[in-house]
């Protein structure tokens, strides 16, 4: 897919297909109303025969109007004017592309043109590209029946002309951000058979050799002269190789310090020894969304050539029971030199991830932000809508906080407060893998805070975000817009 920016008056437009919006109240958009007259009034004839009532997400598809150079036009309904916000312009937004007819080999976009509190012309450009990425998604399936050719080949997004050069740059954004989301729901949909720690490590070479990164892929050896007690313990009782994969981009300033992210990376999580029941137990193919929003984000990073310094690090290994697998009970040693009784061995993101944290710090990195598919009671907290965040630093939750209000991939605050370190409580090591049931997400990130008390660091548990059950089974691809628009910011400010 092309996409590109245009401006122009939209009866001039020779198109497959022109999207315009229409209010309620038979109010049209300001494209709309030029269409209108140019055509002698063939919108307002339809709205008045009670074709298109401007009911929110509604469409309906015109052909070979009067005056009019484009093949169709495609109405979009957007609700009430005096209600019409960011919410309502992504949910109009999406119904276009869902409507756009099959047969369109070219579709240009006037939606920029509806004014609102709430939005930039960057947000409202960019959003196109994303929600029109997201929305024409089609899993690698690995069905033997290949999915339909689309006959799209060319998006255009209208804007006045001194908006263009503004218009470029969201663009631009808005893609890399869209193929960054893409790589991640591709990765994450793959089953744990084939997307295995090795091929994960093979992602970020192919990542590395495409946009120039460094990138080390340790294998189980390395990882023990390192120390990692933990981690390795995790992938003891499974018979795939495990992997920490190192990312590395170094576009900023030599002196300045990176950021880094961590992503869990458990490519199946059967719980070990402490067996996960059998019920949707294979959707924990996907417990290695951290990860994949990791390589995700480096994609975006990539694209962009972002003027920043940035490491990616992966622990990657299954969670299986054999006869070799960490027990309940059993001791294990972490990088840092800290103790921990393995209550149970189904908390065993949290045991990969501190190692991986110690690890960080040899980067001396200016922030640390781990994500991770942590925990079910962070599902239960917080449903599917936002991300949990904790931090030890209250200035960058809001830094991450507010880059998810932006690309409206929401994460929301939780305390991290000392009175809930004592659930993790061990009679035997310097600590428990889990802490009780009461406040499930707090307690694991309490458990991730004792390992990251070097720098300023924050933990997305993104359990309940990552994925969708049911029949739009799948991953989604959050939070890459989120951390990608961290970072370009943070580029921008550095
Ligand atoms: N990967 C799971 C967390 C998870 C569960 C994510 C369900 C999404 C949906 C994690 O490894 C896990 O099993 N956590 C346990 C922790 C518990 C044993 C303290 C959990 O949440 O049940
Ligand atoms: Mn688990
Ligand atoms: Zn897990």
């Amino acid at each position: 897919m092309e996409f590109s920016i245009k401006s122009g008056n939209p009866e001039k437009q020779h198109s497959d297909c022109l999207i315009v919006g229409v209010f309620e109240d038979k109010k049209l958009s300001d494209s709309a109303k030029l269409l209108d007259e140019s055509s002698l009034g063939a919108i307002s004839a339809m709205i008045k025969a009670g074709d298109m009532n401007g009911e929110l997400a509604s469409t309906l598809l015109m052909h070979q109007l009067p005056n009019v150079m484009a093949k169709r036009i495609l109405l979009v309904g957007l609700g009430e004017e005096k209600s019409f916000a960011a919410k309502q312009y992504l949910k109009a937004l999406r119904a276009a592309v869902k409507a756009i007819p099959s047969v369109a080999k070219d579709v240009g976009f006037y939606f920029t043109e509806l004014r609102f509190n709430g939005m930039t012309l960057h947000e409202k450009t960019a959003q196109i590209a994303e929600v029109f990425s997201d929305a024409t998604y089609q899993v690698n399936a690995l069905k033997s029946k290949k999915p339909t050719i689309v006959a799209l080949k060319k998006v255009v997004i209208f804007v006045d002309k001194i908006q263009e050069s503004d218009a470029s740059l969201a663009l631009a954004q808005g893609l890399a951000i869209a193929e960054g989301v893409k790589l991640a729901k591709d990765l994450g949909n793959l089953p744990g058979n084939v997307c295995t720690p090795t091929y994960l490590g093979k992602q970020a070479k192919q990542l590395a050799k495409d946009y120039g990164f460094k990138v080390d892929v340790l294998e189980k050896a390395e990882i023990e002269k390192l120390g990692m007690g933990s981690f390795l313990s995790v992938a003891q009782g499974s018979d795939e190789p495990m992997r920490l994969i190192v990312l590395q981009h170094k576009k900023g300033k030599k002196d300045q310090k990176p950021i880094a992210l961590v992503g869990k990376g458990i490519t199946f999580d059967t719980g070990g020894i402490s067996l996960k029941s059998g019920s949707e137990m294979d959707e924990m193919k996907y417990d290695m969304c951290g990860a994949a929003s990791v390589l995700g984000t480096f994609k975006t990073i990539g694209e962009l050539d972002l003027p920043i310094n940035a490491v990616g690090i992966i622990p990657a290994c299954d969670n299986m029971p054999s006869g070799k697998a960490l027990k309940p009970g059993d001791i294990v040693t972490s990088m840092s030199g800290q103790t921990i009784e393995v209550l149970n061995t189904d908390a065993e993101g949290r045991l990969v991830l501190c190692d991986a944290l110690t690890y960080a710090e040899r980067f001396e990195p200016s922030a640390v932000v781990d994500i991770a598919t942590l925990t079910g009671a962070c599902v239960i907290a917080l449903g599917h809508h936002a991300a949990a965040v904790y931090s030890n630093q209250d200035a960058l939750a809001a830094e991450l906080i507010a880059a998810g209000e932006v690309a409206y991939d929401r994460a929301w605050h939780m305390p991290l407060w000392e009175e809930y370190q004592p659930q993790l409580d061990s009679n035997f090591a310097d600590m428990a893998n889990i802490g009780g049931r009461p406040a499930g997400s707090i307690t694991a990130a309490c458990f991730l805070a004792r390992f990251a008390n070097k720098y300023d660091w924050a933990h997305l548990d993104i359990a309940g975000v990552a994925w969708k059950s049911g029949k739009a089974k799948g991953g989604t691809g959050r939070p890459v817009p989120l951390l990608s628009t961290f970072l370009i910011k943070r580029a921008m400010v550095e």
